[in-house]
């Protein structure tokens, strides 16, 4: 089967937009592909992380996988630092990677915007994502538009080596999924939806009680007008409440526009408050067993393990072909 490779950064706590656009779509690609589900921790401390935060932050993300449906019998789901290659082959694609490159990051550009001091981690980051990807010699990444960009870098650097070195890394192909909207802040309609927002209000979090998800939707930013019609351009806000209400009840855009004509915001809100509920309640059930069950240890153990497997020949054979001594 070809190989699939993605993960999320226990920045935060996750939000109903990582469902959407990232984990809903993790548990199709399962069936179809070999799958290599992170929490990329080394990723989230290049913006600062509190140690109490990240360790909550890791272990909440990965039971949350495990909640969703992600099945560590069919799939790789661990942490990212428990597999030591990635940072090493990280080092050794930084330098094979030129500067400029790194400038011409639209994402470095953006996070590093108006800051007074920024951490070189941040600007090498494309590098460490770039051997998450070759260290397992995946075939497909899924990616949002954010990140198109690196997985180009990610190409390129494969191409570099195997151009240098004799080849050797299989060229990474982009995943777009068919549907997996990307849902936006509901305060501001025109922002994504993210972990990492101060104002908690923005976003629905995967686990907020279902009185706080009832309530954040009611007070959700809408236009003046009042009908329930789905036009991004114009009215971005109802047309995001339209896009969650889709994700989560499996309705279409036009089905849930026929159903609400004539109707007010308020009632559709109401409603749409109550499907989100009954998406995230026995998520959040499942989610609250994993957690006390224990077992999430053993499954990230066993899950790194395979990685750790599969990264080790390929670091084996980098180092080779760059001329590094073998271990004795
Ligand atoms: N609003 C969103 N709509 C759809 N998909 C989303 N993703 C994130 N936000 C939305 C997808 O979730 C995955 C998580 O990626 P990440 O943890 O690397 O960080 P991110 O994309 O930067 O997500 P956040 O939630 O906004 O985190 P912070 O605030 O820490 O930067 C990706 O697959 C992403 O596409």
């Amino acid at each position: 089967a070809k190989k699939v490779l993605s993960g999320i950064q226990p920045s935060g706590s996750l939000t109903l937009g990582n469902y959407i656009g990232a984990i809903k779509n993790f548990v199709k690609l399962q069936k179809e592909y070999e799958c290599f589900f992170m929490v990329v921790d080394l990723h989230a401390i290049t913006v600062a992380q509190d140690p109490a935060a990240l360790r909550e932050n890791s272990e909440s993300v990965a039971a949350l996988y495990l909640a969703a449906g992600i099945d560590p019998a069919i799939s790789h789901v661990y942490m990212q630092s428990h597999v030591p290659q990635h940072a090493e082959l990280g080092w050794i694609l930084t330098t094979l990677t030129a500067m400029g490159e790194l400038e011409r990051m639209t994402q470095f550009k953006d996070k590093s915007a108006g800051k007074e001091s920024v951490g070189a981690g941040l600007f090498v980051y494309p590098s460490l994502m770039a051997a998450d990807i070759l260290v397992y010699n995946a075939d497909l990444v899924p990616v949002g538009e954010d990140q198109k960009q690196h997985l180009e870098l990610t190409r390129d650097l494969a191409g570099r080596f195997n151009h240098r070195f004799g080849d050797f890394f299989t060229i990474p192909e982009p995943y777009i999924p068919e549907v997996g909207a990307r849902i936006m802040s509901l305060d501001d309609g025109t922002k994504k939806m993210s972990k990492s927002d101060p104002n908690a209000g923005s976003r629905i979090g995967l686990l907020d009680p279902p009185d706080v998800i009832r309530k954040k939707i009611s007070r959700a930013t809408t236009d003046s007008g009042r009908e329930v019609v789905f036009d991004p351009a114009n009215k971005p806000e109802i047309s995001n409440l339209m896009s969650i209400y889709a994700e989560c009840s499996g309705m279409s855009l036009q089905q849930i526009a026929d159903k609400y004509e004539g109707q007010m915001y308020g009632g559709f809100k109401k409603e749409l408050g109550e499907v989100v509920v009954a998406l995230l309640e026995p998520l959040q059930q499942r989610y609250h067993e994993i957690r006390s069950s224990g077992m999430l240890g053993d499954i990230l153990a066993q899950g790194a393990e395979s990685a750790r497997n599969n990264a080790a020949r390929t670091l084996e054979g980098v180092k080779e072909r760059m001329g590094f001594l073998p271990y004795r």
